[in-house]
């Protein structure tokens, strides 16, 4: 069609229909006049965010702002010299931009190369509410004055305004247009065609109501006067960037009416977030008022439609909040998402199926790798034509349509990613059913309930879905475990870099797995297990989140949901930015997970069974070395060497339900040479090495003194029958102060603690519990080891950590950070209240006690 053609429309002079002005100082048009000034009606003939592409002339009202030479903002022409779009495209930090660096394209319907039959005018004057401040403060509209009339063609129409008292009634299928993205973050593609979308008007209790449950970010959201909502509680259908300040029209006895200008939205197409518009009916006299003396003006035609209140009654306070429509199982361990991609001699494939026709799986499954070697004779045939698609649920295979790997795949790396589209929509029912992909802010909380799912070309399962039960660690805990010192974990609403789960991988075979966590019953594929990590437990899985963009844009309907669970709870929200504590170059050592609901609680605590049913403290210093007190595990006198086994993984009261429980037998005791003297410490070398594990991680060395600003404690079972850890605060007496009051019964560097009120008795000591402390940052390390029937006296590490590091190639000791820090000495003098109390220290501490209290508290 030659559009250009029908261009040298005559200038327009008269008003627009009968009885438009009836209120304003401008004469009423008469009807012969009525013809030429039109508004509202498109020439007979012939996104927005899940809209499609418009017909020429279907929205001749529809103009494009740029600025710059690019789109900016989409307006309506309402009269021959006047376009109405938003404010907020024209005011930034609360200035109005100047009108001459914008320009309006009028009858333009796609902004690809020459724009047949469109014209371009400049802008006279911009002209905002002054109440207008944000967005979100309402008023968003402004008035542009062309700097000359636009030619008026089949393409360029101007649009019915509302007058104030028009009443669209809710429920009314509506129509919004603009150039704007097409998902969030997602620009609309060449050549640019004009997106329309059908909306239903919502009314404002039920907008409000949506609203006023906190939907993605957390956020809830007041309605105001003069805004107006379009869109459904489901969601996938809206405007969104750049389609701001274009119309949202509705019909009304054959004429369209600019009901509303774009506005605003949280995220696009969102479920339960509909799309906020500026209402223009109320602002009738403030168009007026501006466009006064101008001929001609806008039209305000009469309501013709008498209104009929709908289901979308403004009475009704209440709302269906719209569930998501993917993620739905009636049994964890049942996926209605498991897709099965065949390839011809190849084991099946395992994805997930994430929209009505397309399939995420691992990328590895399908392509040669690296992908520059040349194809070998056992790497997939590249022609999809053999491939077959399996659904649960779902009669026959589906074909292949097509295959999208992403940019960066490949086998080890964390975006080891394919996108398989099928041949034919299949439908959604329960089952085959999509599974819901969390958008790059979802924050997976800590302890959330997860299950592994079938992922690549990995073994069978194993037995019982029970064992693939999972539950989400700590983001600090895994980012520390993993990455480097000092590096600073990602704050909830950033994306992870890593997803650790705790779950049951003693004897896990080599298979990929997907990890699925459940929020509010709905399934999220919240991440997947690449190749390439090591032996350090958990295993990490790379978090899908940030590829929800790229998911997104290639399917053009993947579920990306909100975030449906906040309540963060006890813990509050971890919103403080976290640095990871110092490593060693055996990696992390110290690092406690927070306690989740099932709490683990002390990765470095082992159970340290010596024949004759002694149980002792032991202390994890690597992964096949544990501490322990000398006197506890070698009697005096004895001469056998004892046969001693050693428990780690002991997750507390409240164990893990995948709880780590392993075994290890003890190989070789060995001691340091101490002249003359016992050594007070023994290092027990176990038959094989343990994994690190949430519930098994070595504990950190501190050469040199307590780590600056550290709190310590001693960590000891309440009795040795049940041996349920208890951690009691202590505070670490100064050298001098210890040496006044246990004059001549000391070894040198012992350490001597002070229980702080009513911990005192919290601990037994015949299994000689180790003294620990709690450095900035949150890393714990091994002071010391409890003296033989002492509870207060400790054999510091200190003057045998080069033993230890020697004996035990992987030791952590850590380069000393700071100044470590002894307490200060004053004088070499002891107390004199002390002097002559040596032979009675509990006498001594309790007045030590006096003289210590401030230092105790906190
Ligand atoms: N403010 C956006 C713009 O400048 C319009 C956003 C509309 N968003 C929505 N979800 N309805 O283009």
């Amino acid at each position: 069609m030659s559009q250009h053609l029908f261009l040298p429309v005559v200038m327009i002079v008269a008003s627009p229909i009968p009885g438009a002005f009836q209120d304003s100082a401008i004469s009423p048009p008469t009807q012969g006049e009525f013809e030429d000034l039109d508004c509202g009606r498109p020439e007979p003939s012939s996104r927005i965010v899940g809209g499609s592409d418009a017909h020429p002339g279907t929205w001749p009202w529809q103009v494009s702002l740029h600025q710059g030479g690019g789109h900016i903002c989409g307006g309506s022409l309402i009269a021959p010299s006047w376009v109405l779009s938003a404010a907020h495209c024209f005011v930034t930090n609360g200035t109005l931009e100047p009108a001459d660096e914008w320009s309006v394209l009028l009858g333009v319907h796609s902004q690809d190369g020459p724009l047949d039959g469109a014209h371009l005018r400049s802008v006279a004057a911009i002209l905002v509410p002054h109440n207008y401040s944000s967005v979100e403060l309402g008023a968003d509209l402004a008035l542009l004055r062309l700097a000359s009339p636009a030619r008026l063609s089949p393409w360029v129409r101007p649009v019915c305004l509302p007058r104030a008292s028009h009443r669209f009634a809710h429920g009314t299928a509506c129509w919004a247009t603009g150039w704007g993205d097409v998902q969030e973050a997602d620009p609309l593609p060449f050549p640019w065609v004009l997106q329309e979308v059908e909306l239903r008007l919502l009314g404002e209790a039920a907008c409000q109501c949506l609203y006023s449950r906190p939907g993605p970010f957390n956020l809830t959201f007041q309605l105001l006067p003069g805004m107006l909502c379009a869109g459904y509680p489901e969601g996938r259908r809206d405007t969104c960037q750049g389609d701001s300040g274009g119309p949202l029209v509705c019909e009304d006895g054959g004429r369209w009416f600019l009901a509303g200008i774009t506005s605003f939205g949280f995220g696009c197409g969102r479920r339960n977030r509909p799309g906020v518009f500026t209402a223009v009916a109320p602002y009738e006299s403030w168009i007026r008022e501006h466009v006064m003396g101008t001929e001609p003006g806008p039209a305000f035609p009469s309501q013709l439609q008498k209104l009929q209140s709908g289901p979308w009654d403004p009475r009704e306070e209440n709302c269906t909040f719209a569930q998501p429509e993917c993620g739905k199982t009636s049994q964890p361990g049942t996926w209605p998402w498991e897709a099965q991609v065949m390839v011809p001699g190849f084991r099946p494939c395992y994805g997930a199926l994430v929209s009505d026709s397309w399939v995420l799986a691992p990328a590895s499954c399908f392509l040669d790798f690296p992908i520059q070697q040349p194809r070998t004779s056992d790497s997939p045939p590249r022609d999809l034509e053999a491939w077959r698609v399996l659904l649960p649920s779902h009669p026959g295979e589906e074909r292949v349509a097509r295959l999208v790997p992403h940019k960066n795949a490949s086998r080890d790396s964390a975006s080891d990613l394919a996108l398989l589209q099928l041949r034919t929509r299949v439908n959604l029912t329960a089952a085959p059913s999509a599974v819901c992909l969390p958008h790059p802010e979802h924050f997976f909380l800590p302890g959330s309930r997860c299950h592994l799912a079938r992922w690549g070309r990995g073994e069978p399962a194993p037995g019982s879905s029970a064992q693939l039960e999972a539950q989400l660690l700590n983001s600090w805990w895994c980012h520390c475990l993993y990455g480097r010192q000092g590096e600073s974990v990602p704050p909830p609403g950033e994306p992870p870099r890593l997803l650790c789960p705790a779950y049951q991988e003693e004897e896990e075979n080599d298979s990929g797995w997907s990890l699925l966590c459940r929020e509010e019953g709905t399934w999220f594929l919240a991440g997947y297990r690449t190749l390439s990590n090591g032996c350090l437990r958990p295993r990490a899985f790379s978090p899908l989140q940030i590829h929800g963009p790229w998911i997104s844009h290639v399917t053009q309907g993947a579920y990306l949901e909100d975030q449906l669970t906040w309540d963060w709870g006890p813990e509050g929200e971890e919103t403080e930015n976290q640095i990871c504590p110092p490593h060693t170059e055996y990696g992390a050592c110290g690092l406690r997970p927070k306690a989740t609901p099932a709490g683990v609680l002390w990765p470095w605590l082992t159970e340290v069974h010596v024949t004759g049913n002694r149980v002792c403290t032991g202390i994890l210093v690597a992964p096949g070395w544990v501490l322990a007190a000398t006197h506890c595990i070698l009697r005096l006198g004895s001469t056998t060497v004892p046969y001693i086994e050693v428990y780690l993984g002991q997750a507390g009261a409240s164990s893990l339900p995948q709880g780590h429980q392993v075994s290890r037998s003890v190989v070789s005791i060995r001691l340091p040479r101490h002249l003359g003297l016992r050594p007070p410490l023994a290092l027990l070398e176990l038959n094989s090495r343990v994994e690190p594990s949430p519930s098994v991680l070595p504990i950190c060395l501190h050469p040199g003194g307590i780590p600056p600003g550290a709190s310590c404690w001693v960590l000891g079972w309440k009795d040795s029958q049940d041996r349920v850890p208890v951690a009691a605060a202590v505070s670490i007496l100064t050298p001098r102060l210890c040496r006044c009051l246990y004059q001549g019964i000391l070894m040198p560097g012992t350490f001597c603690v002070l229980y702080a009120e009513g911990q005192e008795d919290r601990c037994e000591v015949t299994s000689a519990p180790p003294l620990l402390c709690q450095a900035e940052g949150g890393l714990w390390v091994l002071m010391g080891m409890a003296v033989r029937g002492s509870q207060e006296l400790f054999a510091a590490i200190d003057p045998d950590a080069t033993w230890i590091a020697q004996t035990v190639g992987e030791a952590h000791v850590l380069h000393p950070s700071g100044s470590p820090y002894w307490p200060p000495e004053d004088s070499d003098l002891c107390p004199q209240d002390l002097a002559g109390t040596a032979s009675s220290p509990k006498v001594a501490a309790a007045l030590l006690l006096l003289l210590l209290a401030p230092q105790i508290q906190g």
